[in-house]
C-alpha cells in the first residue's frame, strides 16, 4: 500500500533537514549591512515611556509599574555589543543569531490602565507606542475564537514574527527558529507575569487573518503566531482555571510544487485557522500523558530533585532575567548529577514551583507529543551516553552508551558547543501523531514548546551557574542514527549545558 502523502509541514520538515551532502551548497556570504533592524518603527502614536517604572521601586509596584516589568523581563534590552558601525543589542529572550523576528503587541480593553487599543512595545526604548486608539476587544476576543480567559481580563499580548528578519539568514528553515524564539520568549512572560501578580493564559489557535488584519500588520512580512490574556491577580474575578490552549487548524496535502525560497510563506500560511471551526472549552481537556519510550532491561536513574531555590518571592528570577546570556563556551568539565536533575525538575515540573510565587502550571500547548534525550559527555555519577528522560516516571532511562563528543561536534555542524558541553538536550516530536491531532498548526506548536522548555532550561541553568546555549542548526537525520533516537521522532530543538568557560 502506498504512503498517504505528506502534510506541508512534514514537507516542509523533510526539505528544511540539514544534511552533510548538501549543507555546503547552502553556505552563502552574508552581507551584514544588510542585516534587517530588529525594531519596529511607527510614524504616528502616542508613547508611554516605562522606564521611570522599572527605575523607581516604589512605582514598579503599580499598575503600569507590573506592566513594565513584565514586559522589560521578558524582552527588555538587557546587554550590548558595541560594533564598529552600531551596537548590537541583546534581551532578556534569547534569539537564534540574534536577530530577534519576534514582535510583542499589546491589546487593552475600555477599562484597563492604559487608554483602550493597540499598542507595540518599543523594546529599544522601552516604551509602548499607542498606534491605534479605538475599541478593539471584542475584535480581538472573535479573532481568538471566543477564547475563554478573554472574557475576564483587560490586557494581552500577541507576539508576532516579522520573517524577513530571520529568514534572511536562515533561509527556509528561519520558520524553525522563529517558532523556537517566539516559544523562549513565552516561557519568559509566563514567568515574568506570574512574579508581577499577572497569569498569562496563553492562545495558540485564533483565525490568522483577523488577527493580523486588526493589529494592522502587513501580512507579507508579518503574522501572529501566539496571543496570551493576562489576567490580573490582584482582581478576584481574573483568579481563573488553567484553560485550553491550542486548536487545530486543516492538514494541507494537496499542494502544488514549492520553490526553495518560498516553503517559509507557504508552511505559514498553511498553518493557518482561517475560519471557526472549533472552539475552545471551558475546561482544560487533560492529554493522555504517558512516558512513551521503556526499554527492557535498561538502567533507570532516578531524577527527583528538590525544587531549584529562586529566593524569596522569586526575586532570584528576575536577577536571572536580567543577567542571562548564551555561553559561547564551555570548559568541557562536568557538571554534576544534582545539578541535571534540578534542571529537570525546573522545566518539567512547575507544580513544585507554586510554592515559589512561580506559576505551578504552564500553558504549554501539548507536551504529550514532545520527547525527551539527553546526550551525557560528562556528568558526574552518570555514564556517558544517550538517555531517555521519562517525566512522568522522572527517571532517565538508557538508550546507549558511550562517549560521544566527536559525534555532537559533528551532529551540531561542526560547533564547539556541541563538543565541549557537559550534557545535549533534544527534544523531538512525531510530526505524522501531532498533525494528525492538530493539523499543520501542530509545527507551530511543537516549536513554540520545544523553545518554551528551553527557556526553563536556560534560566534554571543560568541560576546554578552552570552554561547554556540552544543549537538550532543540525543535522536532523543523522542525530537520530547516531544517538539511537526511535526514527519517527523528529528532532525539534537542542540546549547545550556545561561548565561556562566564556558567556559573552
Ligand atoms: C532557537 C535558538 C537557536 C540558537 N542556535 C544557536 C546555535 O546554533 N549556535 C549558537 O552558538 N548559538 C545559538 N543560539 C544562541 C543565540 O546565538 C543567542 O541567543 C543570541 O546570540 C543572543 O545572545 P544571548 O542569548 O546571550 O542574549 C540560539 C538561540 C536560540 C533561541
Amino acid at each position: 500500500m502506498s504512503e498517504p502523502p505528506l502534510s506541508l509541514s512534514q514537507s516542509y520538515h523533510e526539505r528544511t533537514k540539514y544534511d552533510p551532502a548538501t549543507i555546503m551548497q547552502r553556505g552563502r556570504a552574508l552581507d551584514f549591512s544588510q542585516q534587517p533592524q530588529p525594531f519596529k518603527e511607527y510614524k504616528f502614536g502616542t508613547y508611554y515611556d516605562l522606564k521611570p517604572y522599572l527605575e523607581n521601586p516604589e512605582a514598579a509596584q503599580s499598575p503600569m509599574g507590573r506592566l513594565s516589568r513584565l514586559l522589560y523581563y521578558s524582552y527588555g534590552l538587557t546587554g550590548v555589543i558595541p560594533q564598529p558601525e552600531q551596537p548590537i543589542y541583546l534581551r532578556s529572550a534569547p534569539s537564534a543569531g540574534g536577530l530577534y523576528p519576534a514582535e510583542v503587541y499589546l491589546v487593552a480593553r475600555e477599562d484597563a490602565m492604559l487608554p483602550p487599543g493597540l499598542y507595540n512595545y518599543q523594546v529599544n526604548t522601552h516604551s509602548l507606542c499607542h498606534f491605534w486608539s479605538d475599541h478593539v476587544w471584542s475584535g480581538f476576543e472573535e479573532a481568538c475564537l471566543w477564547h475563554p480567559a478573554l472574557r475576564a481580563t483587560h490586557l494581552a499580548l500577541v507576539i508576532t514574527a516579522v520573517f524577513y528578519r530571520s529568514a534572511w539568514r536562515y533561509e527556509d528553515r528561519a520558520y524553525r527558529r522563529i517558532l523556537l524564539d517566539s516559544g523562549h520568549l513565552l516561557g519568559n512572560i509566563e514567568l515574568t507575569a506570574a512574579l508581577n501578580d499577572y497569569r498569562a493564559h496563553c492562545i495558540g489557535g485564533f483565525l490568522d487573518e483577523s488577527l493580523n488584519q486588526l493589529l494592522y500588520v502587513d501580512r507579507a512580512q508579518e503574522g501572529a503566531i501566539c496571543a496570551i490574556a493576562l489576567a490580573d491577580l490582584l482582581k478576584v474575578d481574573q483568579n481563573l482555571p488553567p484553560t485550553q490552549t491550542a486548536l487545530p487548524s486543516p492538514i494541507t496535502t494537496n499542494y502544488p510544487s514549492i520553490a526553495d525560497g518560498a516553503l517559509l510563506s507557504s508552511l505559514h500560511q498553511a498553518t493557518q485557522i482561517l475560519t471557526a471551526q472549533t472552539t475552545y472549552s471551558n475546561d482544560v481537556p487533560s492529554p493522555a500523558y504517558q512516558d512513551k519510550y521503556n526499554f527492557p532491561f535498561c538502567q533507570k536513574i532516578p531524577t527527583q530533585s528538590p525544587p531549584i531555590d529562586w529566593g524569596p518571592a522569586g526575586q532570584g528570577l528576575a536577577e536571572t532575567l536580567h543577567t542571562r546570556r548564551s555561553t559561547r563556551q564551555y570548559t568541557g568539565a562536568a557538571i554534576s548529577l544534582e545539578d541535571l536533575t534540578a534542571l529537570l525538575d525546573f522545566t518539567y515540573h512547575p507544580q513544585h514551583y507554586a510554592e515559589q510565587a512561580l506559576e505551578g502550571h504552564s500553558d504549554f500547548f501539548d507536551l504529550s507529543l514532545i520527547e525527551t534525550f539527553i546526550a551525557v559527555s560528562d556528568i558526574n555519577g552518570l555514564e556517558a551516553g544517550c538517555y531517555y528522560y521519562a517525566v512522568h516516571a522522572q527517571e532517565l532511562r538508557q538508550v546507549r552508551f558511550k562517549q560521544f563528543r566527536a559525534e555532537l561536534h559533528y551532529l551540531c555542524l561542526q560547533q564547539e558547543l556541541g563538543r565541549d558541553a557537559a550534557a545535549l538536550v533534544f527534544h523531538t516530536a512525531d510530526l505524522k501523531a501531532a498533525v494528525a491531532r492538530y493539523g499543520d498548526r501542530a509545527y507551530r506548536y511543537l516549536h513554540l514548546d520545544a523553545g518554551h522548555l528551553g527557556q526553563r532550561l536556560n534560566l534554571a541553568a543560568i541560576r546554578l551557574h552552570l552554561g547554556v546555549s540552544g543549537i538550532g542548526g543540525f543535522f536532523d537525520n543523522q542525530v537520530n542514527d547516531v544517538l539511537g533516537l526511535p526514527a519517527d521522532e523528529a528532532v525539534l530543538y537542542i540546549t547545550t549545558l556545561g561548565q561556562p568557560a566564556r558567556r559573552r
